[in-house]
């Protein structure tokens, strides 16, 4: 027998070393070198399990697989996975604990359950009383839904085999022993062999897996960056636990784009899908207030509208204070400097406070404008027209740069009421004449064209 090898396993990237490291090699943190011992590499992916019988064949020999998808039922979900889940597939389904991916794996459950066939819901985490009472709240009623209480994983697969369900629930792998590994369930040797363990029978018996996985913001437990690599689909379901607004966002999908999220509000009852988030993002707007903006950014294919709100004060500080809830720090202070050096405003003594309203996190530069707007708003005390919608991106210079999908944007903007667009001049060309005669659109070169239109 061969002798058992230690190595040493990242906690954070997954990357492995022979000998003990203080400091990952391969991603730079400090202490999250773990020791192991060492199994022959799983196989991974869908074509590991075709092992050694698989032959080399042209490309245009090989015929194609169907995919055919089951869909939810619950659209937002079904968008971020590219039209359904794919029948073999495993899913990783991460997030900071308490954000609600029991209550959306339950939800998904009964929908699948409506739609596609039975679910086994595998419960480590919560007994079937404390579910049975969650889903009496979420109002579910499905009635080939099983729920099994059980931290075995050996347990769940067995019941998965016999009862062959359409997709089988996992909460969550931490929670899970598997009798294959050694150590406790939730370390990074037992998170492994587990993950190993669904793929290979996600794959042999062709039943899509959901796992969940729990992330810290300090990456404190190991597992679910290393798991990335193994599964076919991550998804990472975000929000501030203070407001209602939930992202569901795909970090990698072997079988479609990551382009797309899904957007949900937390209520009383549970999920329920955000149709027109716009609406609910300016809902508590109120008009002809200093320090508002309204931007137009883009969610993968699908525009939104956003209040960006901006507070300047004069500051009792050596340095005066500035704070971005909801957009890039850095990305502010670049925005400041612009404003000061090419418009001439006096910032150097006022503190900045940004908000982007509702918990939308902005990352695109087409909110430039908006930002640089809501602070011009701010410190002159003078409101915008509560009726207009900005959108572009601001160069060093001062000038405004063109953005993707302007029309798309506009047409949003339109929908929920708006009549006044400033665009960046070099947008202006894919807006047909008349096309939106209730609309006056407004080209702008420079910060001080957008200034000028806008106040
Ligand atoms: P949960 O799904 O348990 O989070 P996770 O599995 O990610 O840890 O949800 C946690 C929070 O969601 C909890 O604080 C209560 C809230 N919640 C609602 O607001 N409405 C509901 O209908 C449910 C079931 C939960
Ligand atoms: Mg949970």
């Amino acid at each position: 027998m061969a002798k058992t090898k230690i190595r040493y396993v990242c906690a954070n990237c997954g990357s492995v070393s022979s000998r003990w490291l203080g400091r990952c090699p391969q991603c730079g943190e400090w202490n999250t070198m773990m020791e192991e011992q060492a199994v022959p590499e799983p196989p991974k992916g869908v074509g590991a399990r075709q092992g050694k019988g698989a032959k080399p064949a042209l490309l245009q020999d090989i015929a194609m697989e169907q995919m055919s998808r089951v869909r939810t039922g619950i659209g937002e979900l079904d968008r971020v996975l590219g039209g359904g889940i794919v029948p073999g597939a495993l899913i990783l389904l991460s997030g900071d604990p308490g954000i609600g991916k029991s209550t959306l794996v339950l939800q998904i459950a009964d929908a699948v359950c409506r739609h596609a066939g039975a679910v086994l819901y595998g419960s480590g985490e919560e007994s079937a009383g404390q579910i049975k009472v969650r889903a009496e709240r979420l109002g579910i009623t499905a009635s080939n839904l099983i729920i099994q209480a059980d931290t075995s994983l050996d347990a769940v697969l067995q019941e998965a085999k016999r009862r062959r369900p359409v997709l089988l629930i996992i909460d969550s792998i931490q929670t899970m022993y598997s009798s294959d590994a050694d150590g406790m369930p939730g370390s990074m040797t037992q998170i492994r062999e587990s993950t190993r363990r669904l793929m290979e029978f996600a794959k042999t018996e062709s039943i899509s897996v959901i796992v969940i996985g729990h992330v810290t913001k300090e990456g404190a437990i190991a597992g679910p960056r290393m798991m990335e690599h193994m599964v076919d689909v991550v998804l990472y379901f975000e929000g501030e636990r203070n407001y209602q607004f939930r992202v569901l966002r795909g970090i990698k999908n072997r079988f479609g784009s990551t382009n797309e999220t899904g957007l949900f509000t937390m209520e009383e009852t549970g999920l329920s899908e955000l149709t027109n988030p716009s609406q609910m993002l300016l809902a508590e707007r109120s008009a002809n207030q200093a320090g508002s903006a309204v931007a137009a950014v883009m969610d993968g294919m699908r525009p939104l509208l956003g209040e960006i709100q901006a507070l300047t004060t004069h500051s009792v500080f050596a340095v005066p204070r500035r704070t971005a809830s909801g957009m890039d720090y850095n990305r502010l202070i670049i925005l400041l400097a612009v404003l000061e050096k090419r418009v001439g405003l006096s910032l150097g003594t006022q503190d900045v406070y940004i908000n982007s309203v509702g918990g939308l996190r902005v990352t695109e530069t087409a909110a430039d404008l908006a930002v640089v707007l809501a602070v011009f708003s701010s410190l002159r005390d003078v409101p915008m027209d509560s009726r207009t919608v900005v959108m572009g991106e601001v160069g060093l210079t001062g000038d405004i740069r063109r953005v993707p999908h302007a029309l798309r944007r506009i047409k949003e903007g339109v929908k929920m009421g708006f009549q006044t667009f400033i665009i960046p001049k070099g947008n202006l060309d894919e807006i047909k004449e008349g096309a939106f005669p209730q609309c006056r659109i407004i080209g702008a070169a420079t910060l001080r064209d957008a200034i000028q239109a806008a106040f």
